[in-house]
């Protein structure tokens, strides 16, 4: 896809289709499918048949419209996780999981999202399900909180961060909340320092950790054997949970590690796409199954 405005750019595109190129010719599950970059891509090198999942409403009405007439392309509303109840076992060539969120829903101020854009803070990829942001920011209590941040943000403030979001409640939006959260970093500094707790919520508020353990286990039941599974992590706690789950199948005989290190973007795509700066690209292949 070319880098235009308001659309999500599919990170390290080709890499990723190179992972899942011998699995073109069957049954490809975009897992966290978005705006359909990658999909796209895929379908580009010629994939055969792709079944689109987003967890966000918006995203799947976004995937029927953009693939209404091709054939190749189902999009479903599900999450990951529920491989392979909604495909069955030993059924898929290839799953990709490209996590975390997309341009489009940091770009949608009401999503809650952005610490930039003001909204009510939701934070949650599917608004119909679950408990937005808010109720956890106000009705956590600050040692809570302060665990919370330091466990899914890498906060080393998250002491000071709790209290200062503690001491300005009721906080009702992104802003609010980024106002906040800036209060207990005097000084200026090069990232946004909203950046980890917004993280650190949005994670919560989701449950992504336990979701993509869950997912990971799934999208391996969910693959024949010869299957790729090719996952493209954002931050370092979820990278942490691709890498051990796949060290541990390798030992236990499942099938083997393809990249012994993770594929990183060159510079010139996270010149063009500063989202892509810490991404990596994890590829496990199936050849067993316990
Ligand atoms: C980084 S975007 C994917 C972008 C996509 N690869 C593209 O090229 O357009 C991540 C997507 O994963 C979705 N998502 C997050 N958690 C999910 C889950 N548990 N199951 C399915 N989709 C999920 C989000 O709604 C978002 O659309």
């Amino acid at each position: 896809m070319t880098a235009r405005a308001g659309r999500h750019q599919p990170v390290m595109r080709h890499a990723t289709v190179d992972a899942l190129r011998p699995c073109l010719g069957g049954l490809i599950v975009d897992g966290t499918a978005g705006q359909g970059g990658h999909a796209q891509a895929l379908l580009d090198a010629g994939a055969e048949q792709i079944l689109a999942i987003d967890l966000d409403p918006d995203a799947v009405r976004w995937l029927s419209r953009r693939f209404q007439s091709d054939p190749r392309v189902q999009p479903l509303h599900a999450s990951y996780s529920d491989l392979p109840q909604a495909i069955g076992a030993d059924r898929a060539a290839g799953v990709l999981l490209d996590l975390g969120v997309s341009s489009k829903q940091l770009e949608t101020a009401e999503r809650g999202f952005s610490f930039r854009l003001e909204g009510p803070l939701d934070m949650r990829f599917d608004p119909t399900a679950g408990a937005p942001a808010v109720q956890l920011v106000n009705r956590l209590p600050e040692a809570d909180l302060a665990a919370l941040i330091r466990e899914y943000g890498e906060e080393r403030r998250s002491r000071a961060v709790a209290r200062r979001i503690v001491a300005s409640r009721p906080i009702e939006t992104t802003t609010e909340l980024a106002r906040a959260v800036a209060r207990a970093f005097p000084g200026r500094r090069r990232r946004h320092p909203a950046t980890r707790t917004f993280q650190a919520i949005r994670i919560a508020t989701n449950d992504e950790l336990d979701v993509l353990r869950n997912g990971l286990a799934g999208a391996r039941l969910a693959l024949r054997a010869g299957g790729r599974l090719a996952v493209i992590a954002f931050h370092s706690l979820e990278d942490r949970i691709v890498k051990q789950a796949f060290r541990r199948w390798a030992q236990e005989g499942l099938g083997e590690v393809l990249t012994r290190r993770p594929i990183r973007p060159n510079r010139s795509e996270t010149q063009h796409n500063p989202r892509a700066r810490s991404a990596r690209l994890r590829v496990f292949s199936v050849v067993g199954r316990s």
